[in-house]
């Protein structure tokens, strides 16, 4: 029983290719040894009225474009009120973020939400890969789950904090918000996926994958245009088949491929 946060905690959690359920993991992993009835959820197959379950409420998401996936504002616009619960944020990214921790405790606060931490975290890259996985990953890995676990302590003690850089707000949610802007349109116009039919065996996991409904099973893949480059599929395809087309990028695992599947529910 934990006085500061209220129980249970529930993390509703997008990952693409593994980075941000790790650090999700780390976090519920230390609350639960911190006796707070913790979960994580898969947020892209929730809706934001199953929240009204969490008595102290967790989201976690990379960063992309600066900013997060169309579908991860969606459902932080959709939440219901908040009715003053508490609320924290991880976000998960390689390097720069645009200072997404102050529009979105904006967005929190206007619906009635009372944000308790948020904390950015360095993993490594799951963009445009050209290169496996080296040492340096792994090191930057570790330190990241370090952090979550600080982040975790910090918030079972009531020692997390949430600053906000508004200047960059109304911008930043604005590049995500919206999947047909200028943003998301430039990378589907660079990021064009394929699989390869040669390679793929046609077991349609990346269409049960795709958070946006982007893919259909026409014998082989079909890519349709709502792509946010989220990486799952080239990430997670067992056989490696799909690719940028006319690229030869280098899929980025965060997470062991049937621990993710078991959390998502995915057979
Ligand atoms: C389309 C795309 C855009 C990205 N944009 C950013 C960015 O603006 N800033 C950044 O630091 N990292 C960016 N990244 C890197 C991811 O945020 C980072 O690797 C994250 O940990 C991936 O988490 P996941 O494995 O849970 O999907 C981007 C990755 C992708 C695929
Ligand atoms: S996950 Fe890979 S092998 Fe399976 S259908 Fe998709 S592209 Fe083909
Ligand atoms: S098609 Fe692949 S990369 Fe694009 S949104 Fe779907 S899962 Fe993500």
């Amino acid at each position: 029983m934990c006085f500061l946060l209220g129980e249970p905690v529930i993390i509703y959690v997008f990952s693409g290719s593994g980075n941000t359920w790790t650090v999700a993991r780390e976090i519920a992993d230390v609350l639960l040894d911190g006796g707070v009835s913790t979960a994580l959820r898969p947020l892209e197959r929730s809706t934001p009225e199953d929240s009204v379950n969490a008595n102290t409420l967790g989201l976690a998401f990379p960063v992309a474009m600066f900013t997060a996936y169309p579908f991860v504002w969606k459902f932080i616009e959709d939440l219901p009120d908040g009715r003053g619960k508490k609320v924290f944020m991880v976000d998960t990214l390689a390097g720069l973020s645009g200072g997404i921790v102050g529009p979105l405790k904006k967005t929190l606060v206007r619906k009635g939400y009372r944000p308790i931490g948020a904390r950015e975290i360095r993993m490594p890259s799951n963009y445009s890969r050209k290169e496996p996985e080296g040492e340096k990953d792994a090191r930057i890995r570790l330190s990241g789950l370090a952090n979550a676990a600080s982040f975790a302590r910090d918030l079972l003690k009531g020692r997390s904090s949430w600053s906000s850089f508004p200047i960059f707000s109304d911008i930043i949610r604005k590049i995500g918000y919206c999947s047909s802007g200028a943003a998301w349109r430039s990378v589907r116009r660079k990021f064009p996926l394929a699989a390869d039919s040669d390679k793929c065996s046609r077991c349609g996991l990346c269409e049960k994958l795709c958070p946006v409904g982007n893919i259909s099973m026409a014998g082989t893949p079909d890519f349709g245009d709502a792509c946010v480059f989220c990486q799952r599929c080239l990430s997670f395809c067992p056989e490696n088949a799909i690719n940028v087309a006319g690229s030869s990028l280098v899929p980025y695992r965060g997470v062991d491929p049937a621990v993710f599947l078991e959390f998502l529910g995915i057979d």
